[in-house]
């Protein structure tokens, strides 16, 4: 049937064409600040004698930028320095490093064409201030997560924190020094989970394509195709290349109609685990305009 081969032609053609990268400066920017959230884990964040707003996000589905977005940068400088807070006030930095910043401004903008999804993010690196390197091979790293689309109970308020426990390492109540990032009544067959991708500035080192369920694993995925990044002046411009599709263990099918929630954080002055900035929760959609929702960015198609 010739016409059907010259359909599945055209076809080609359209991927190889939709290869390029997006042109950015036709993408909008979203402005979002990292902040430094020392051991504020969800079980703190949810515990109303901690944290007085538990009523509002659980009752009233607050998401945590509602309140948080405009004052991210004074809790960051407030926790990172080791001063009381919440109503609780707790210290939630038992052991702060001198000088280091509270939070770190960030650029957003998500592009995608008919096979991928394209991710860049833009900040200014914090003045070095650290005498001790936790990770000595990277001096930044930025890792996103994001559900399947309302897969993840609460991630639509929280973003990241359904993953963030006490008793993670170098967490409050930590017991074990190898427990990472886990989800309660995580289900990788039903979608329950968080996808990972991390780009890390070490020299040689790949792109990172995990999940989070049970536990956090760093490899599994197939989607991520490129997470890259350079340092010019003093700022970090990362990008990542991902296929819409599921193409691996704890990858998320990216599709239009749905609604992803997700966060990332970012490393810097090669930090290491939880000594991170990190972002509120936030939503992504395909050409699905909500401009009422302030947590969320429609990703239009290049
Ligand atoms: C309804 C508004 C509201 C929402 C939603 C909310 N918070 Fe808060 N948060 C507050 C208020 C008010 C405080 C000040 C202390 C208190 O009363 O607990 C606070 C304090 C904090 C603190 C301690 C810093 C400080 O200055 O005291 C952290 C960390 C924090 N919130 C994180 C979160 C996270 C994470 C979420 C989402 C799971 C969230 N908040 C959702 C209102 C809110």
């Amino acid at each position: 049937m010739p016409k059907r081969i010259a359909i599945a032609a055209i076809g080609v053609l359209a991927t190889s064409v939709a290869m390029a990268a997006p042109d950015w400066s036709k993408v909008p920017a979203r402005k979002v600040t990292l902040f430094y959230p020392g051991q504020a884990g969800l079980e703190w964040v949810m515990n109303v004698t901690d944290h007085s707003a538990v009523p509002d996000i659980v009752n009233k589905k607050r998401f945590c930028a509602k309140c948080h977005e405009g004052d991210a940068s004074e809790i960051g400088d407030k926790i990172v320095a080791g001063k009381p807070v919440g109503s609780s006030k707790s210290v939630l930095e038992p052991a702060p490093i001198a000088g280091k910043a509270g939070f770190v401004p960030a650029t957003v903008q998500i592009a995608h064409d008919d096979s991928k999804i394209y991710f860049r993010f833009e900040w200014e690196s914090p003045k070095a201030v650290s005498s001790k390197k936790m990770d000595a091979k990277n001096e930044a790293k930025l890792t996103m997560m994001f559900d399947g689309g309302g897969t993840v109970d609460g991630a639509e308020i929280n973003g990241c924190w359904a993953t963030c426990h006490v008793d993670l390492r170098t967490m409050k109540n930590a017991k074990d020094e190898k427990k990472t990032k886990y989800i309660k009544g995580a289900d990788l067959a039903a979608d329950k989970f968080m996808d990972l991708i991390q780009w890390r500035s070490g020299k040689g080192e790949k792109p990172v394509d995990g999940y989070v369920d049970s536990e956090r694993h760093m490899d599994g995925g197939k989607s991520l195709l490129k997470a890259e990044g350079k340092k010019e002046g003093g700022k970090w411009i990362v990008t990542f290349e991902r296929e819409l599709a599921a193409k691996g263990k704890g990858d998320h099918n990216i599709a239009t109609g749905k609604v992803y929630n997700f966060g990332f954080a970012i490393h810097e002055d090669h930090a290491e685990a939880r000594y991170h900035y990190v972002s509120l929760g936030y939503q992504f959609g395909l050409d699905k305009p909500a401009p009422d929702v302030k947590n969320y960015i429609d990703v239009q198609k290049q």
